[in-house]
């Protein structure tokens, strides 16, 4: 791939180093690159002047350019005739974006898919010029030079370009290839736009925003270029979290939703219910699971509902195999978290939300309305815990309207329950209702200490609880060895493996999650090779 340096792009190097005064301090340098110049190339100069019977002179005029182009290409040196830019990217509405790094080759199968796939959606395909200085490259002689795979010539953009009025491509942004953490820092870029950058990981990151204001989303691409980076501790983590992926992105007003594509080891990908591969495109593949962000099924409006379960919602559409749900009953009506809160309780009390029972029993309801034709795997999480830890404080006297459910559910705990140790909530769901009204055997209920996977992704955990006791977090759920899909933070991320799902109960931000914040309602699929995209719901839809 390498392409030797040829006399004109040497021209260009020695100009550009002068003007940036790289001779001043290094005259000597100015002299080998003249040299490299008169006798056509860099190769032909070296070998030139070995023939003179000198090879320290070889070594050392190799030396002397290879820092020239070095600091070239690190002050900014590129030969922009050597790769051609995408145009018109502005007046499209729908786009393929992934990144391509310098002096390396594409995959040649996701290549291909990607112009499959394209032709398909009516797609732009995107690839934002990236920039890796392999340290490795400059000691293997002289031959150098910055340009990018020409297979894709058409593709590339190394410009910012508004896509819309609420999101951007950023490519201008230069960020590390070997970057563990390529949206640090970018919060305040682009100001209240959406980002996409184009980097070698796919990642999202949410920027917390006033209520009522959609959250700023930032997004690195991953990459149609094989991974190649040198031999450094930095570089062989780059290499470990390089993805073959991509975004697609399609606008509909000011609205874009962004979907994530990542290809398996031949290209090919999945999208929704359709995979593609060079050949073309084949219809009707079910996605394994469909993990739905935090519901708190209590604070999830009608209109919320509809969106999810309706005719056109992600459920109906893409009939998944399996359904993953966290925080499926909230326990609003005695959450401990609002006990000391007068106001909110006289609410509760005043809308009729004061009964643990009922609360449950509809939630055992919804959960086997919504999880017919399918398993529910149901995640313990902390608000179903919250059920067990008021029964382990309740005091009968101090809550009348509720003592009689309390002394009930004991008594039949006590008659009929394997242990006192039993998750209580599963418990109520699952043996205490009466028989018609129980979780159907479709809804599955996790323990902790389950492990449930897809394809290799880990469903199991809910996200408050991480290694040893610790509380969880995207980054230590992205050192966990199996790649996972969680919930509780109600902020989506992708960081590495670690895939955290938003939440349906924006409503909760209207009477105590307030202030500044990055909740979205967003969703994760997983296909049946194991990649992953999020469903992102604007406005009550998920597609423009
Ligand atoms: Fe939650």
């Amino acid at each position: 791939m390498n392409k030797v340096m040829d006399v004109d792009t040497l021209k260009k190097i020695r100009k550009f180093a002068e003007e940036k005064n790289h001779f001043v301090k290094r005259p000597t340098a100015k002299k080998h690159i003249d040299n490299a110049i008169k006798y056509g190339s860099v190769t032909n100069a070296a070998k030139t002047l070995t023939a003179s019977g000198n090879p320290i002179t070889r070594q050392s005029m190799d030396t002397s350019i290879n820092i020239t182009v070095r600091n070239a290409i690190a002050a900014g040196f590129e030969d922009k005739s050597l790769n051609v830019r995408a145009t018109g990217v502005a007046k499209s509405k729908r786009w393929f974006v992934t990144s391509a790094q310098n002096n390396s080759l594409v995959h040649q199968g996701f290549v291909e898919t990607i112009k499959v796939f394209c032709q398909h959606m009516n797609a732009e395909p995107i690839a934002i010029m990236t920039r890796y200085a392999n340290p490795d490259k400059f000691h293997r002689g002289a031959e150098s030079g910055v340009e990018w795979d020409h297979s894709i010539d058409g593709w590339y953009l190394d410009k910012d370009v508004s896509l819309g009025p609420k999101l951007m491509i950023a490519g201008d942004v230069k960020i590390g290839a070997t970057s563990g953490n390529p949206l640090g820092g970018l919060d305040l870029i682009g100001r209240g736009k959406s980002m996409i950058v184009g980097h070698g990981q796919l990642q999202m990151r949410l920027v917390a925003t006033p209520h009522g204001v959609d959250p700023k989303m930032l997004h690195s691409t991953g990459s149609c270029t094989l991974a190649n980076y040198g031999r450094s501790q930095t570089a062989m983590k780059a290499r470990e979290h390089h993805n073959l992926a991509g975004l697609y992105v399609e606008m509909r007003g000011e609205a874009f939703y962004i979907f994530q594509v990542e290809a398996d080891k031949n290209g090919h990908f999945y999208f929704l219910n359709e995979h593609f591969t060079p050949d073309g495109v084949t219809n009707g593949h079910r996605p394994l699971a469909y993990v739905i962000g935090d519901e708190h099924r209590i604070h999830m409006t009608d209109k919320e509902k509809e969106c999810l379960w309706g005719k056109d919602g992600p459920v109906e559409t893409l009939n998944p195999e399996c359904l993953v749900r966290h925080d499926v009953d909230d326990f609003y009506t005695r959450n401990h978290h609002h006990k000391d809160d007068l106001m909110l309780s006289m609410h509760k009390e005043k809308t009729g939300a004061r009964l643990v029972e009922d609360e449950l029993r509809d939630t055992a309801s919804y959960l086997n309305w919504t999880s017919k034709g399918r398993t529910s795997y149901v995640v313990d999480s902390n608000h179903p815990n919250a059920f067990g830890k008021w029964l382990n404080r309740f005091q009968p006297k101090n809550d009348i309207s509720n003592a009689d459910f309390y002394m009930r559910y004991m008594g039949h705990k006590g008659l009929f329950g394997d242990s006192w140790a039993d998750d209580d909530f599963t418990y109520f769901m699952t043996k205490f209702l009466p028989a018609n009204e129980r979780a159907a055997d479709n809804v599955v209920f996790l323990t902790r200490n389950d492990q449930v996977l897809f394809a290799g992704v880990d469903i199991t955990h809910h996200g408050d609880k991480g290694a040893n006791g610790a509380r969880g977090s995207a980054n230590s759920f992205s050192k966990a060895y199996l790649k996972m899909t969680y919930g509780h933070s109600h902020s989506p991320s992708i960081f590495k493996g670690a895939w955290g799902v938003g939440t349906w109960a924006m409503k909760m931000t209207e009477q105590y999650a307030k202030g500044i914040g990055s909740w979205m309602v967003m969703d994760n699929i997983i296909y049946p090779d194991g990649a992953r995209c999020m469903i992102t719901h604007i406005n009550g839809k998920w597609r423009a």
